[in-house]
């Protein structure tokens, strides 16, 4: 038996594995045989790649159980650097090195794959790679994916498509492009993705970043490496995000990852596993490395964002039960002690006071009165609540185990109203979930008009293999009458959207810039305080701070913009000063 084999037998045997759907750390495939390799078997790119004959041999020799045992309770606070690292007995610190080979990243989903995109190239850069922003010119390519509805598979699918044309057209006087795919699909599909489009070499789930140097490595010797090994405890913590989008005024930070709630529609808790969260103290030091740098807007990031909690050190409050929101249950046993989200936005929002924080995505369950009523006192917490409600159906959330009712969603938007005047609400609906019937439906539409959200996000239902849904509900809603529902949800919110963002008529917001319009290169773009785009003339303004000083705006800068029209996704007005977030707040 190989021993890598070995090592993967008695992995399951043990049961590491975070959860049971994960059943392997590392795969690694012969294009050759399609099979495990073997000192027999000698891989057809091996010798094109350049990689030294006696990377057989040494495979041969293999990993022992010690040396994964050694790397599965790897400490977070290390950075895994080839140099300081000891390399696996089948590669030698050269190979594991980038030798300044040019890494392509593309990024799909949401924003946490924005984010694991930074960390990605943050690990990757360490280990000796190059950025590059043309295709052409990459020797890796790495798409980071997503799974949450087919559609989003299926674009990668075209992309894995069109890559394996360059991939084959690659000239045989360069090094061989190797193509890697990670994130959410890499989970979801794991060999699928190798043996179907027998175009990729490697696949790193989720929590699998810091292995990146090695597949990579692996994979550069014509062998397909995955690893898509789940963890109880990954947040990359001491992984300081290389910003790839880099923006003067915003950035996000991951703060927790992973998802215990089990809705029954979503495939989240099977790609990226369980919750965790991040330690403290080491969001605030990048919460303050980012002021320091000058942005002006952070944006709290997870999965459950306000279900943190950060059991890292011990505390004398650990038989403390967790609050939920009023009328809300968990699927999961009541949690207890660590430091709660309410903590954390506390001490993130001390840090600087002109810089303004966001957080998303949250669960409804998780808002206790303390985090709203800090919400409320702290200026530079933004009035805005994201506040997913899926259906306005209890039946239909009951089928989809959200843990609360139509009535106690409607409750929680009208305490939330009460707590924090002038809140921004924006939601995310799923239209044609299985069995959802036209009075589930209409009671959807009827939400959306009760409680008329500023932004939303609505999707058709998607089935996913895997989740609960799969197994014990049947996807019935016609795919036409699905698209004809979410046709009339997109209707009735936008009516909505543009009656509550009206309101703000005649009002002056406070704006954080952001530059230019994509639409007029007269006008310049920013963001209030609920999120909301705004736009207005690029024009000289007065300075508060600094009277009779008249400036242009510049991105960064807050504005005092006073609003002229809405519309369900702009708001557009006319700019007064350049103020801080301190000196002013807006007025109606
Ligand atoms: N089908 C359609 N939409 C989904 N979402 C999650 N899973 C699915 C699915 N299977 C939506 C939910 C969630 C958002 C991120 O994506 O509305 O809040
Ligand atoms: Fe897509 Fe969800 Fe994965 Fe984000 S966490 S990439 S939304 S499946």
């Amino acid at each position: 038996m190989h021993p890598l084999q070995c090592v993967l037998r008695v992995q399951r045997s043990l049961r590491w594995e975070p959860l049971a759907s994960v059943s392997w750390l590392l795969l690694r495939t012969c294009r050759a045989c399609s099979s495990f390799p073997s000192t027999s078997c000698p891989g057809p790119e091996r010798q094109q790649s350049g990689v030294p004959k006696d990377f057989s041999s040494r495979l041969a020799t293999g990993p022992t159980f010690q040396h994964f045992l050694r790397s599965a309770s790897a400490p977070q606070e290390k950075v895994s650097s080839p140099e300081e690292e000891d390399p696996p007995p089948y590669l030698t610190v050269d190979e594991l090195r980038g030798r300044q080979r040019k890494v392509y990243l593309e990024t799909y989903g949401c924003q946490m794959n924005v984010n694991d995109t930074e960390i990605a190239w943050s690990i990757l850069q360490k280990s000796g790679y190059l950025r590059t922003s043309n295709l052409q010119e990459a020797d890796v390519i790495l798409l980071v994916t997503c799974s949450i509805r087919e559609k989003a598979e299926q674009t990668i699918w075209n992309r894995l498509h069109q890559l394996k044309v360059l991939k084959t057209k690659r000239l045989r006087s360069r090094v061989p492009l190797r193509i890697g795919i990670l994130g959410c699909m890499a989970e979801r599909l794991k060999e699928e993705i190798l043996n179907r489009e027998k175009v990729v070499d490697l696949l790193a789930g989720p929590d699998a970043y810091r292995d990146l140097p090695r597949l990579l490595a692996v994979a550069e010797s014509g062998q397909q490496a995955a690893n898509v090994l789940l963890s109880l405890d990954e947040t990359y913590a001491d992984v300081m995000p290389v910003q790839t989008s880099p923006s003067t005024t915003s950035a996000f930070v991951s703060i927790m990852r992973g998802c215990d709630n089990m809705c029954t529609y979503c495939i989240v808790p099977f790609t990226r596993g369980r919750e965790r969260s991040r330690p403290v103290a080491s969001i605030l030091e990048e919460v303050r490395k980012l002021s320091e740098q000058g942005l002006k807007e952070v944006t709290l990031l997870g999965q459950n964002v306000n279900s943190f909690r950060d059991n890292s050190e011990v505390q004398f409050n650990s038989a403390v039960a967790t609050n939920l929101s009023r009328g809300f249950t968990a699927n999961y046993k009541t949690k207890r002690g660590g430091l709660r989200f309410a903590h954390l936005l506390d001490q993130v929002s001390r840090v600087d006071p002109e810089m303004r924080i966001r957080f998303t995505s949250p669960h409804p369950k998780d808002f206790p009165d303390e985090v709203l009523q800090l919400i409320h006192e702290r200026d530079n917490i933004c009035k805005q609540i994201h506040l997913p409600a899926q259906s306005g159906s209890s039946r239909v959330l009951e089928a989809m185990r959200r843990g609360y009712s139509r009535e106690a969603y409607v409750e929680l938007v009208h305490h939330i109203r009460e707590s924090i005047p002038g809140v921004s609400l924006s939601s995310d609906f799923i239209a044609g979930f299985c069995g959802e019937t036209e009075e589930d439906h209409l009671q959807t539409v009827s939400l959306l008009r009760e409680v008329q959200y500023n932004i939303g996000f609505l999707f058709a239902y998607s089935m996913r293999q895997k989740t609960r849904a799969y197994h014990r509900l049947k996807d019935d809603v016609p795919e036409e009458v699905k698209l004809r529902r979410l046709e009339e949800l997109i209707t009735v919110f936008r009516e909505e959207a543009t009656k509550a963002n009206e309101t703000f008529v005649g009002c002056t917001q406070l704006v954080l810039v952001e530059g230019l319009s994509k639409r007029s290169a007269t006008d310049l773009c920013g963001r209030n305080d609920g999120n909301l785009k705004v736009i207005f003339p690029d024009v000289e303004v007065e300075d508060v701070t600094n009277p009779g000083l008249k400036v242009r705006a510049q991105p960064g800068d807050y504005v005092l913009v006073k609003i002229t029209s809405a519309s369900s996704q702009t708001l557009k007005g006319h700019v007064l000063c350049r103020t801080t977030l301190k000196a002013s707040s807006a007025h109606c």
